[in-house]
């Protein structure tokens, strides 16, 4: 299993502490993410922030962009470090484009899907992608509960990538624990995103090698 701590979870008056701690451990990649208070009902942090994790890492940064406008930003984002860029389905009309241009900037593509969009919107695109995210919370806030329907959608993704003859990584993102993971991981996950679990347990290192093993 792929594990991506989100940095959202952080202690930010330490964060080149905690970067260095998500650097040390067996974390794959480290998830950051940006939101607008536009798409969300929340704001998180933009380019300085992500320059600040680049300067302590040069782990694979996970960048899930929850944000109105992307299209404007997409350049800035590779600027800053960003690694793997995800937006948003909802907030893509020219989706197609917007992959593509990731990509020419020599980024991964990713795509997000709301608990409630629906798999299929992707059949068309599905063999362009480097990774789908499937929210599992309403997007927005860490610490929220499991949303128990990604399990099947996951599941439905994974179908779809095989019949559209695809390559893209499936990630989960939201209420993630070892419990709800496991879960993730018997639907055909290959990534689990974790905020809260990981920061809020007594020996983050050892949490997140427990999520590894899934
Ligand atoms: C939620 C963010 C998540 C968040 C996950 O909108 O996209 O990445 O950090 O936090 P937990 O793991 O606490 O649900
Ligand atoms: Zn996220």
């Amino acid at each position: 299993m792929l594990v991506s701590p989100s940095v959202l979870s952080c202690d930010f008056g330490n964060i080149q502490r905690d970067t260095q701690m998500l650097h040390n451990s067996s974390a794959d990649w480290l998830h950051i993410d940006v939101m607008d208070g536009v798409f969300v009902p929340n704001i998180s942090f933009g380019f300085p922030v992500l320059q600040a994790i680049r300067k302590h890492t040069d782990k694979i940064l996970d960048v899930h962009l929850m944000i109105a406008n992307p299209d404007a930003y997409l350049e800035e984002f590779k600027k800053a470090g960003a690694d793997i860029l995800t937006v948003h389905y909802e907030v893509c009309p020219h989706l197609h484009r917007t992959i593509g241009r990731i990509q020419e900037l020599g980024m991964k593509a990713g795509v997000a899907l709301n608990p409630h969009t629906p798999i299929e919107v992707l059949s068309e695109v599905a063999p362009m992608l480097d990774l789908v995210l499937i929210m599992s919370v309403n997007p927005g806030f860490g610490g929220q509960k499991f949303i128990a329907a990604a399990n099947d959608k996951v599941a439905r993704l994974k179908s779809l990538r095989q019949s559209t003859n695809s390559h893209f990584l499936i990630e989960v993102d939201g209420g993630v624990n070892l419990e709800t993971g496991a879960q993730l991981a018997q639907a055909g996950a290959d990534a689990l995103v974790a905020g809260s679990f990981v920061f809020g347990a007594s020996d983050p290192v050892a949490t997140i090698a427990a999520l590894k093993s899934l």
